[in-house]
């Protein structure tokens, strides 16, 4: 008896397994007959812009395009462009962020569009995911989507497409803040934040400062970094990668500058070190103001500063499900 109910449970596990198999086979037929998704475009078919720009360092040139664009864009009055580093498979945590810290129900300044917040991501070949991310588009309006391959040897390339997008699409926001996907933000604590001059300024780069780091000399780590690109002991001062605001007058200028360097791989050392240095940009430390790690994220720790919260934001929160806990952990701090 037992054994026959044992071998009914399997039945039905192998049919659902079945059915599911099928429909989704069924569906790949129905997406190949559409057009590669590659091509769809959210931007005004009358404008005579082709979206196209070129990353250019002194050894390479790439040159890429905007394919898609949020048409809800800036306005005059958005002080904070925000730019999330994302994958394009990454819907689940794109979801997370929009439900918590970037969710204008959560944020009167997302409301009122002083903070424009978007992800970037790269177009895809695969036909799944290109309509899934069609039908995001069409709901949300919050993608860059860039002809960029998706690599992490060419972040250094989607963060010259960030700093692009600032400075051709939201030129008037005094500032931006380029972000990984894994980091809960306080938001209105930290656009308040903004508003001190000690701790933003158009013509400065804020965020966790590291001094005194070694390049890393192994051919095989990820973070290799050959003698012929940097030969110094210690990288200049540069800012931690997570999460970092730069204001609008060092944008031209950094994009301009690159062009005099070889190529980096190490994305927040390049931008924001070796390039912030040659133009003698102002680093300004936030560092008792962002959290790295998820363990000293307990409310009752958490200081505050003149009736504020001092810390609006946390990294490695990994996954959706720590992004919502990150964001409530962040709100749950109460201050006299
Ligand atoms: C062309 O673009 C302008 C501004 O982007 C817009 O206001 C206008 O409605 C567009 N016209 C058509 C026919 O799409
Ligand atoms: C990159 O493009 C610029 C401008 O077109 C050109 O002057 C330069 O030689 C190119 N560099 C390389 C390495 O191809
Ligand atoms: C925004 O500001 C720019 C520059 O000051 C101005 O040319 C433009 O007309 C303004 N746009 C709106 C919608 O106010």
């Amino acid at each position: 008896m037992n054994l026959c109910r044992q071998l009914w449970k399997y039945l039905v596990i192998a049919v659902i397994l079945y059915a599911t198999v099928f429909l989704n086979l069924d569906r790949i037929r129905t997406f190949s007959s559409e057009p590669s998704a590659i091509q769809f475009i959210n931007i005004p078919s009358n404008e005579s812009s082709n979206h196209l720009f070129t990353a250019q360092f002194k050894d390479q040139n790439h040159t890429y395009q905007f394919l898609t664009l949020p048409k809800k864009t800036c306005t005059n009055n958005t002080k904070l462009q925000i730019t999330i580093l994302s994958t394009a498979g990454n819907f689940d945590i794109r979801q997370a962020i929009r439900d918590t810290w970037a969710n204008p129900k959560n944020s009167m300044h997302v409301a009122n569009n002083d903070v424009h917040i978007s992800f970037i991501i790269s177009a895809v070949e695969n036909e799944f995911l290109s309509y899934a991310l069609q039908k995001e588009i069409e709901k949300h309006d919050d993608l860059i989507v860039t002809s960029l391959y998706e690599s992490y040897e060419l972040l250094i390339l989607k963060v010259h497409a960030i700093l692009t997008y600032k400075q051709h699409y939201c030129a008037s926001a005094d500032f931006q803040i380029k972000a990984d996907d894994d980091m809960a933000v306080d938001m209105d604590g930290l656009f308040e934040g903004i508003g001190d001059k000690k701790l933003a300024s158009v013509d400065a780069i804020s965020g966790i400062i590291w001094k005194n780091s070694p390049p890393v000399r192994e051919k095989k780590h990820r973070w290799y970094v050959p003698m012929t690109l940097y030969s110094q002991k210690f990288f200049p001062p540069y800012i931690d990668g997570p999460i970092y605001l730069i204001g609008k007058n060092a944008v031209p200028r950094m994009l301009e500058e690159a062009k005099n360097y070889n190529q980096w791989v190490i994305e927040d050392v390049f931008w924001t070190g070796v390039i912030a240095k040659a133009l003698k940009i102002k680093q300004i430390n936030w560092a008792s103001h962002l959290l790295r790690y998820v363990i000293e994220l307990i409310p009752t720790r958490l200081k505050c500063s003149k009736g504020k919260p001092l810390i609006y934001a946390v990294h490695n929160m990994k996954g959706p499900i720590m992004i919502h806990d990150g964001y409530k952990k962040l709100k749950g701090v109460k201050c006299e």
